[in-house]
């Protein structure tokens, strides 16, 4: 078999068998396949689609290209959340401490940033010695004696992923449904959690941009959990704007340890609170959803939530005087803020804009491997629907590089849009598939 006419055959839309799947996703991995050649694949998937089959195969594929772990025999139930990506979306830093202080064991592979999309890898790297790359056996411990682990791509599980998801990121082939499920699921699989809540975004800053698209994502991947035995919901939830205040990797991580003591956002709290509570009832540590959310709310109001999320730190090897102390976190040099030019109501706080100013600024990748500035980033201080006064202070940015501030700082102030109406507030969730 030649990769080259496997690339044709997609690029010819015709579809490809399990074993010529198979024989992309080995070479990948082995490195016998360049990146040359398999991000020609993947713009072919990304233009031409792939049947049902084939994204189970690719899924299983992939899963299968490093270890898969049987958690079944260790710790039981493992619950674990998945968001196909947003931009200041944090939620896993606050929502997965909250789940396992109600006593239910998280372990979790996580992503880094992918586009103008922040990960929650990158952003746990901002608290100094965290460690992100553990190994397997080193994920199955931290979570039997914590109940809890968060790790990134190792060789160890799903690496094939690992580097078709570098690969993407700078190839312009992020957004397909396809490599988008079976990138997420195949994560899933190898991680063996046996509830999983998958958070599909849909929106301006979403790799899904319409409701429609959003479902078909959703409910290929839950067909996928299904039929790899696994408990699967995916809850959908909009991302035209961003998810709280913070973007940028050292700014959202001090966010999401704030809600951990109450304290932030509307939009971002409630989003938290609900993917909590739609763990607990699939791990079965809550009858119902409103059950859920008692206990969600029961664990950050006695503290319990937020030690969790110290020990997590501690267990990772990281640093947790930088949490017991926020301000210790990375600071950028530079805080510019940037007015509203006009008076009336927000009607688009576009955060593809956002998250595409806050990668300029360095907070996110341009290249495969280029490093990321954990101090840089955006508070976001407007919601679609505020009536917004001219003057007002709509962003802060926090900046080490003024070249690329100047850059960013253009789209910034194009990302918002004043309505001479009134304009109505989005909702906070579209629903829920699978439950
Ligand atoms: N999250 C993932 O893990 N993979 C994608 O492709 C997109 C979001």
């Amino acid at each position: 078999m030649r990769a080259v006419d496997l690339i044709i055959k997609k690029r010819d839309k015709l579809e490809l068998t399990n074993e010529e799947i198979g024989f992309l996703v080995e070479g990948y991995t082995d490195g016998s396949i360049p990146d040359y050649q398999m991000s020609a694949w993947a713009m072919a998937v990304l233009l031409n689609g792939m049947s049902a089959e084939e994204i189970t195969n690719l899924t299983l594929a992939m899963a299968r290209s490093g270890e898969t772990l049987d958690l079944g025999q260790e710790v039981y139930p493992v619950v674990d959340k998945h968001s196909t990506g947003g931009v200041g979306d944090k939620t896993t830093l606050t929502v997965a401490p909250i789940v396992a202080a109600c006593g239910l064991p998280v372990g979790k592979m996580s992503g880094r940033g992918l586009g103008f999309s922040g990960g929650t890898i990158d952003k746990l790297e901002s608290i100094p010695g965290f460690k992100t790359d553990l190994t397997t056996q080193q994920f199955i411990e931290i979570l039997k004696e914590h109940q809890i682990v968060l790790t990134g791509q190792s060789a160890d599980l799903a690496p094939a992923d690992g580097k078709l998801y570098a690969l993407r990121d700078v190839t312009g082939t992020v957004q397909s449904i396809p490599l988008i499920a079976s990138s997420v699921m195949s994560k899933k699989i190898a991680a063996g959690a046996h509830a999983i809540v998958l958070d599909v975004k849909v929106g301006q800053g979403a790799f899904m941009k319409t409701l429609d698209d959003a479902k078909e994502l959703a409910h290929t991947m839950v067909a996928i959990g299904k039929l790899s035995g696994r408990k699967v919901i995916a809850v959908l939830s909009p991302m035209d704007q961003p998810l709280g205040s913070a973007v940028g990797n050292a700014l959202e991580v001090k966010e999401a340890v704030e809600m951990l003591k109450g304290i932030g956002p509307e939009d971002y709290r409630y989003h938290c609170q609900h993917l909590a509570a739609y763990m607990l009832l699939l791990g079965g540590k809550a009858a119902t959803e409103e059950q859920g959310l008692v206990l969600a709310q029961r664990a950050i109001d006695n503290g319990s939530a937020l030690e969790k999320f110290c020990e997590l730190v501690i267990a990772q090897g990281g640093d947790v005087s930088y949490i017991d102390d926020l301000g210790k976190l990375p600071k950028a040099g530079i805080i510019h803020t940037i007015q509203a030019e006009e008076s009336g109501w927000a009607a688009e706080v576009n955060a593809q804009e956002i998250g595409e100013s806050s990668v300029i600024l360095g907070a996110g990748r341009l290249k495969k491997g280029d490093p990321i500035d954990p101090a840089v980033g955006i508070m976001v201080h407007v919601k679609i629907g505020d009536r917004v006064e001219k003057g007002q202070t709509l962003f802060e940015v926090h900046v080490n590089d003024e070249c690329k501030y100047n850059e960013a700082m253009v789209k910034i102030k194009k990302s918002v849009k004043i309505s001479n109406e009134p304009v109505e507030a989005p909702p906070y969730f579209y629903g829920v598939i699978g439950l």
